[in-house]
C-alpha cells in the first residue's frame, strides 16, 4: 500500500534532504504534497524523476495526508501540526513544539520505536538533533552498565541553523579571505574562523534552549529521569555534521573494551576507534551525508573510576533529522 505524504517544508535545508531520503529508502509514497511559504508557492522540485509543484501552506486543505513530516519551524508547526492531525494525519514533527509533552511521544527509531505506536494527539517529536545522535549510542550503554550522568560539550554545525545559516558561514568566510568587513546577522557574532557557545534563546538557570534539550530529551527517550546530563553547547564553522565530546559515568564500571564491544553490535552506530592519525570520525571525513552515528576516542577516564570518554559524530541533517523522521514513518507505514 502507498501513502499520501506532505513535507511541510520541502525547500529547507531539512526540508530537501527528507525528500532525498524519501526516494532513497523508496518509502511507499503515493501522492506527494510539498509545502513551504507563498514565497516558494509554485517552484518546482524533482521527486523520483517527477516534477512537483510546491504548494502554499496557509491555502493548503491536508484531507486525504496520511503521513506528514514537518521541518519548517516551531511557530509553523504549533499552528499546523494539529490542523493535519485533525484531517487525520500521523504528523512527525522536527520542531520542539511538541516534544516535552506527555502526550507526544519522542522517537529515536533505533532505540524506542514502540514509543510511536502511543499517538493520542497524532503527533510524533522528532529530538533535536544533538539528543538525536548521542542516543543510539548512550541507550546500549545505560540498558547494561546504568548511566548516573552526562557531561556534553557539543561543536554544532551551521546547517542545524538551516539554509541562512550555512549561507553566512560561505559568505563570511569569503568576505574575510578578502579582507571585507562582515556583519553577523543569523547568527549573533562572527561565524566564520569562531566559536559560539550560544545556540538558542537564554533561560533562567543561565543554560540555553539547545542545552537544557540534551537534559530533557535524554530523560524522556531513555525513560529515566534519574539521569544527570550537564551540557554545553557550541555552534562551529562546520558545514554538516555535529560532533560531541561526552563523559558518561556508570552505576556499573564500563571498560573501554566493553564498550567498544557493546558500541559495535549498537544499531545505527559504527565505531571509528583506531589510536592514530585520522583513525576517529570527525564530520567532514566520515559523517557528511552518510546515516551512522560515529563513535570513536573511546578510553576510560582517568580521573574517575567508572567515568568512559566517547567522541560522538553524525550527519546532523540525517540522523539529527531527515533521516530519523523517515525511519519514524517507517514504522508508522508498517503499523507501528
Ligand atoms: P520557504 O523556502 O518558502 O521560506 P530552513 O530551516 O532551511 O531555513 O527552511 C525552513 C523551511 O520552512 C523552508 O522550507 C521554508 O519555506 C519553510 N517556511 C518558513 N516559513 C514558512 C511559512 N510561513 N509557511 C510555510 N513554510 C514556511
Amino acid at each position: 500500500r502507498r501513502f499520501h505524504v506532505a513535507v511541510v517544508g520541502a525547500t529547507g535545508a531539512v526540508g530537501q534532504t527528507m525528500l532525498a531520503i524519501l526516494a532513497e529508502r523508496d518509502f511507499p509514497v503515493g501522492k506527494l504534497s510539498l509545502l513551504a511559504s507563498e514565497r516558494s508557492a509554485g517552484q518546482q522540485v524533482e521527486f523520483n524523476g517527477e516534477k512537483v509543484t510546491i504548494q502554499d501552506l496557509a491555502t493548503f486543505d491536508p484531507a486525504g495526508v496520511e503521513i506528514a513530516l514537518f521541518s519548517a519551524g516551531g511557530g509553523i508547526s504549533k499552528e499546523y501540526a494539529p490542523k493535519f492531525a485533525a484531517a487525520g494525519a500521523v504528523v512527525i514533527d522536527n520542531s520542539s513544539s511538541f516534544r516535552y509533552d506527555d502526550d507526544v511521544p519522542l522517537v529515536v527509531s533505533e532505540v524506542n520505536p514502540e514509543a510511536a505506536k502511543n499517538r493520542p494527539r497524532g503527533i510524533i517529536a522528532n529530538p533535536n538533533c544533538s539528543t538525536m545522535q548521542l542516543m543510539p549510542v548512550l541507550a546500549p550503554i545505560h540498558r547494561e552498565y546504568g548511566i548516573e550522568r552526562v557531561n556534553v560539550a557539543t561543536y554544532q554545525s551551521v546547517s542545524g541553523a538551516g539554509q541562512s545559516g550555512m549561507e553566512e558561514l560561505g559568505k563570511q568566510t569569503a568576505q574575510l579571505l578578502g579582507f571585507q568587513e562582515i556583519e553577523p546577522k543569523k547568527f549573533p557574532v562572527q561565524i566564520a574562523f569562531n566559536l559560539i557557545p550560544h545556540i538558542d534563546e537564554f533561560l533562567d538557570n543561565g543554560f540555553t534552549k539547545e542545552e537544557m534539550k540534551l537534559v530533557w530529551e535524554t530523560r524522556k527517550i531513555l525513560g529515566d529521569d534519574s539521569i544527570q546530563v550537564n551540557p554545553t553547547a557550541v555552534r562551529v564553522p562546520v558545514f554538516y555534521g555535529h560532533s560531541e565530546a561526552v563523559n558518561i559515568e556508570t552505576k556499573k564500571k564500563i571498560s573501554a573494551d566493553q564498550a567498544r564491544e557493546l558500541l559495535a553490535a549498537a544499531p545505527g552506530v559504527k565505531v571509528v576507534d583506531e589510536r592514530r592519525a585520522g583513525g576517529y570520525p570527525t564530520p567532514v571525513t566520515h559523517a557528511s551525508g552518510t546515516d551512522p552515528v560515529y563513535v570513536g576516542r573511546i578510553r576510560e577516564d582517568i580521573s574517575h573510576p567508572r567515568g568512559l570518554n566517547l567522541w560522538v559524530v553524525a550527519d546532523n541533517i540525517r540522523k539529527g533529522a531527515a533521516l530519523n523522521a523517515v525511519q519514524v514513518a517507517e514504522l508508522v507505514a508498517s503499523g507501528g
